[in-house]
């Protein structure tokens, strides 16, 4: 009975894929079974949360040594599609400088992934929306803290 089970779980696997592989990149796919750098990165030096016109949030944590993003995490509420694209967009940042990574468009996204469906290409505009918020938000702390250290200095 548990065999019979199984092979109909198998069955019903093997259906959603092909029907998945009628629209979507295998590259999409990939993404989608095996989303790579998923979670947080506890005191991240660059973090923003952004929710997208669908009611989707994205949240993307940074680690940032020197000039150079060396880590990238992503979490989201959003469908299948948003969590590809939180996948391929901490993947190309990784090893990246921030002043590169902050070049990234939606539509490199949507190279990699070898194309999305229009209704699906929002999800990449929010993966990237979420990246450039994240390094934003960096800038501005580190600013802050020169500031701060300026005024500390004045101070004496
Ligand atoms: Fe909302 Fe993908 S459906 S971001």
């Amino acid at each position: 009975m548990d065999k019979d089970l199984d092979q109909v779980a198998d069955e019903i696997q093997k259906a959603i894929l092909d029907d998945a592989r009628r629209v979507y990149s295998e590259k999409v796919i990939d993404h989608f079974l095996h989303p790579r750098n998923v979670g947080g990165i506890k005191d991240a030096d660059g973090f923003a949360r952004v929710m997208g016109p669908c009611g989707d949030t994205m949240y993307i944590y940074l680690r940032i040594d020197g000039q150079g993003i060396s880590d990238a995490k992503f979490m989201t509420d959003g469908c299948g599609t948003t969590i590809v694209c939180g996948s391929v967009v901490t993947d190309m940042v990784k090893g990246k400088e921030f002043k590169e990574a902050s070049k990234i468009r939606h539509t490199h996204v949507l190279e990699v992934l070898g194309g999305l469906p229009d209704a699906d290409a929002h999800c990449s505009v929010l993966a990237v929306d979420t990246l450039r918020a994240a390094i934003k938000n960096y800038l501005l702390a580190q600013r802050s803290k020169g500031r701060d250290g300026r005024e500390a200095e004045k101070r004496g």
